[in-house]
Order: structure tokens, then sequence, then C-alpha cells
């Protein structure tokens, strides 16, 4: 039997506001799960629970006060919460993409290029690159027109759906998605739980945040609650 590719052992964080009298703000407190490989497992809870802090943590953004999340990627294994800065990013590279709520916009870089840099940067050539990228983007219905466009000035649904495409360009073992359909209309809703499941019959260990029941009821094998410690 494999080890879970993912293992988090419980994780604890609490905000501490320096800038305003050093107001703590307990977010997470003894959250354990683990995810297996080809499982989709949901977040649930109400906002403000700590769900998007648990899915920071899990891609080595946050330090937690508390716990560890046990990564395990090309017969590797390492607790991320505790990796240098270089092995975090090297895990990023190879084995864990994380589909942010909101795109982070980088001026004058067009969304076609958005969406083939983890492509390249995971050692794939230019052309398939951007072949596969204008595949993804033209199945997520983003208009051609706005291919070679910055997305500073896309509406927010268009913004989300170069997310998406940037985060499901390449194979990734461990899938990290904070509310992928939330800004979404129901056609392009689908065209995501497509991508999710077929990730998850690849192999991909996934932890998702679905803000609509009908997104986590097609994908979320299992649902773990969230709630405010
Ligand atoms: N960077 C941060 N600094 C301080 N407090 C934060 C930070 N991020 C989140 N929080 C607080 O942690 C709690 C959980 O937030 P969040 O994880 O975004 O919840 P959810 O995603 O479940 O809606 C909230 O009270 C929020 O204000
Ligand atoms: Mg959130």
């Amino acid at each position: 039997m494999n080890k879970p590719v993912i293992e988090v052992r419980n994780l604890s964080k609490t905000f501490v506001l320096h800038q305003q009298g050093g107001v703590r703000i307990e977010a997470l407190s003894g959250i354990g799960f683990s995810v297996d490989r080809g499982e989709c497992v949901a977040l649930h809870g109400p906002s403000g629970a700590g769900k998007s802090t648990l899915l920071r943590t899990l891609y080595g953004n946050y330090l937690p006060t508390g716990g560890s999340v046990i990564v395990r990627c090309g017969g590797e294994e390492t607790d991320i919460t505790a990796a240098d800065p270089r092995t975090v990013i090297r895990l990023r590279q190879s084995c864990i993409s994380y589909v942010s709520q909101f795109l982070r916009v980088i001026p004058r870089v067009s969304a076609l290029d958005l969406v083939t840099d983890p492509l390249i940067e995971a050692g794939e050539g230019e052309e398939a690159a951007r072949s596969r990228a204008e595949e993804l983007l033209a199945r997520l219905n983003l208009p051609e027109r706005l291919w070679h466009i910055a997305p500073a000035t896309f509406s927010g649904g268009e913004q989300q759906r170069v997310n998406i495409a940037r985060g499901f360009i390449r194979p990734s073992p461990i899938l990290l998605l904070d509310e992928p359909t939330a800004s979404l209309d129901g056609a392009n809703r689908q065209v995501v739980i497509d991508l999710i499941r077929e990730a998850r019959e690849a192999g991909a260990a996934i932890v998702g945040i679905f803000h609509d029941d009908v997104a986590r009821e097609a994908v979320a094998d299992r649902t773990i609650p969230v709630q405010r410690p």
C-alpha cells in the first residue's frame, strides 16, 4: 500500500498582527488529514474558517504555528513547512500546482505567456508548450482576441480561466484549488469539473475549496470540515 501523497499532521496557525497591537487571530487548530494518489478532498466550511490559510500552508506560503505537512513526490518525502526556500521552489516546479482565488496579474505579460510559463519552466519546448496553452484556453472558452493581451483589463471570470489554464497546463502530482469555479458560468464550470476529474484520473492528489455544491459533489471523494478554532 502506497503512503499518502499529502499528510497534514496536527496543523495550527495563529496570525499575529504586529502593526495592530499584536492582535492574535487563531486561523487553524488541530487539523489533520491525508490525501492519496488519485483522490480529491474538499475543504468545506463557512467564510473565514481558515480554508484558504490551510491551502496556502500546504503550498508552503504560510509557516504554521505548529504541526507539519508531509509531501511525497518523485521518491522524496518533504515536510514543506520546514523546507528551505529553494526546496519549496523546486517542489512547486515539479510537484505542486496551486490555483489561487485570484489571478496575480503581471503587467505586460500576455494571457498566453502566463499560461505557457509553468510548462516551459518544467522543461517543455516552447512550441509544444504554446500549443498546449492554446488548447486549454480554447477549451476554457477564452476568446482568441484576448490571448495576446495582458489580463489586467479582463473580467473576473476571464482572469480566473487564465489562472485555471496556468494551474492545469502541466500534469502535477499535487493540485491545490482555491474556489476555481467561483466566478464562472455553468458551461465553464463544467469544463473545470472535467479538468479536475481528468487530473484525478491521471493520479493527482487534489485538495480543493469549492463554494458551489454542484462542483464539490461532482469532484470530491471526501469532504473535510473546516471550522473556526
Ligand atoms: N495574512 C493574514 N494575516 C492575518 N490574518 C489573516 C491572514 N490571512 C487570513 N487571515 C485571517 O484568518 C482567518 C481565516 O481566513 P481564510 O483562511 O481566508 O478563510 P476562508 O478561506 O475559510 O474564508 C480570517 O479571520 C482571516 O481574517
Ligand atoms: Mg478563502
